[in-house]
């Protein structure tokens, strides 16, 4: 699995730490920054994250602000973005199972970098459950088309 990774000036420690976790079980990773500690704006990097999954050359995505709230925010206004802003290991889980979110969003200033690397683990290792999941997912889609 190929992974899109991006963070702002709020949570680069924390993405550093992700690529190198990721990179080390084994995955590709898609960097785009930011690499070097200068404030941006979380939307520009949250497109570039969420264009190299709606291209199709990227499965999932990773976004770390300082809230992961922004972050969040912004990619779900990308068409075929379900992103989920989490800080707990039952959201982590359950965003993949129910919600095929392809997009996790984290804080930075919320979540310890201990942390941020289990619920990552959880986000890349749980498959969408399909079922009834699937129209729910399905209705969600639809209401970008309205
Ligand atoms: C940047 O200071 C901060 O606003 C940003 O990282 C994020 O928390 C926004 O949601």
């Amino acid at each position: 699995m190929k992974i899109a990774i991006g963070c702002d000036h709020g949570g680069l420690e924390h993405k550093n730490a992700i690529v190198a976790h990721l990179k080390e079980r084994g995955f590709e990773v898609k960097d785009s920054g930011i690499c070097e500690n200068h404030s941006v704006d979380y939307p520009d990097i949250a497109v570039k994250v969420c264009a190299d999954i709606t291209s199709g050359e990227c499965e999932r995505g990773i976004l770390v602000c300082g809230t992961g709230i922004g972050m969040s925010l912004a990619a779900n206004k990308v068409k075929g973005i379900r992103a989920a802003a989490v800080s707990e290991h039952f959201s982590a889980k359950y965003t993949r199972l129910h919600n095929d979110s392809n997009v996790l969003c984290l804080g930075g200033r919320v979540i310890g970098i201990g942390t941020a690397l289990e619920l990552v683990d959880l986000f890349v290792d749980t498959e969408f459950e399909g079922g009834r999941h699937e129209n729910r997912v399905n209705k969600v889609m639809a209401i970008e088309n309205d």
